[in-house]
């Protein structure tokens, strides 16, 4: 279905498409017309940070920024749904067009900026979903809160999301809000990630339940700084990773139509920097925490490269948007 729809999906705009998607599977899911893209997949479980997945395929954390469609995705077969990136306040994000199709490469340039309608609406949308698989949670700053504050807007969407996710993701790696990747480095890193940590604890305390802290990097990342990055991880016992976010990387795409655009390149462009960042990491690590692989992933073959770098999960997000739905049962029934 979704092969016969996708050629006139791709003659409009990116964003207006994606917005009318949103608005169908926020009505649609939960409900008989669910039936238009469910899928039955067969289980392939996995235990990862404490948790049963029913399979290692989710969906990347961007697609459903407000938690708007966690039935409808749940239906499409994901062995795991992270929603968000969500802040304290809403915020509109940048000025449009801020999405871009690169179909020659298959990947997306996009410059959002973190639009969403902040953390109460998304709570509200996690609450009334009847889906009772894994969620993540991926939270971040607003933009106009001063980078020398992120902890406060970190812990302020942790509270809040805390009682209600089975995940909570940090997202340090948006290209698209300024300063935030400078997060990734050295005593900033340490901070944030020491409070967040800390707070973990008391929240788990107060509502006896263990709720694990995920980061997510960029692929931007030299060799050294994965290896820091890796060690500070483990120092401030963080539960697991997510690597990668987008790319500000170019040489792929420069050539194409809108390649060079301002933002994060996903897709298959990305393929091969996030897969050396998690092969970096999966050695730096030795094991001692998990990672969820995520860039680029288009079929089964790049799924598997995934795997075989030391991800323990993968996501999809830009491979979804081209493929639809069967992506994900290609991948689980690979495996
Ligand atoms: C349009 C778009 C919006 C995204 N928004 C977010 C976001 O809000 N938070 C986040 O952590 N990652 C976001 N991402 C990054 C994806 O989750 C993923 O890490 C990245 O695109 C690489 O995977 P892919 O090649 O499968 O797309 C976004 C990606 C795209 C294409």
């Amino acid at each position: 279905m979704y092969r016969l729809i996708r050629p006139l999906l791709f003659t409009q705009d990116a964003e207006k498409v994606h917005e009318l998607t949103i608005k169908a599977l926020h009505k649609f899911g939960g409900t008989g017309l669910d039936c238009l893209y469910s899928q039955t997949i067969q289980d392939k479980p996995v235990e990862c940070f404490g948790l049963k997945f029913k399979n290692p395929v989710g969906l990347a954390a961007g697609l459903d920024k407000n938690g708007e469609c966690i039935d409808a995705f749940a239906a499409m077969g994901f062995g795991f749904i992270e929603v968000g990136t969500v802040t304290p306040r809403p915020q509109p994000g940048n000025e449009k067009p801020r999405i871009f199709r690169l179909p020659e490469a298959q990947g997306i340039i996009n410059r959002m900026g973190f639009n969403n309608h902040g953390v109460d609406y998304l709570v509200e949308q996690v609450k009334r979903a009847k889906y009772d698989g894994i969620l993540g949670i991926n939270i971040g700053k607003n933009k106009d809160t001063p980078e020398e504050n992120a902890k406060d807007d970190y812990l302020a969407c942790l509270d809040k999301v805390y009682e209600h996710a089975d995940y909570v993701t940090v997202n340090i790696s948006s290209p698209n809000t300024p300063g935030l990747r400078n997060l990734q480095y050295g005593e900033a890193l340490t901070n944030l990630l020491g409070s967040i940590k800390e707070r973990q604890q008391t929240l788990g305390q107060q509502m006896g339940k263990q709720v694990p802290i995920l980061v997510k990097i960029a692929p931007d990342m030299t060799q050294a700084e994965v290896e820091q990055v890796a060690e500070t991880l483990i120092q401030t016992e963080i539960d697991g990773v997510i690597a990668t976010n987008t790319t500000l990387a170019r040489d792929k795409v420069a050539h194409l139509q809108y390649g060079n655009e301002m933002g994060g390149l996903s897709g298959v462009p990305v393929r091969q920097q996030s897969t050396q960042v998690i092969s970096q990491l999966s050695n730096a690590l030795g094991g001692k925490l998990p990672i969820v692989g995520v860039g680029g992933i288009n079929n089964a073959e790049s799924a598997k490269e995934k795997f075989e770098a030391g991800s323990s999960l993968v996501q999809v997000y830009t491979g979804f948007i081209y493929r639809g739905p069967e992506l994900v049962k290609e991948i689980v029934d690979a495996l």
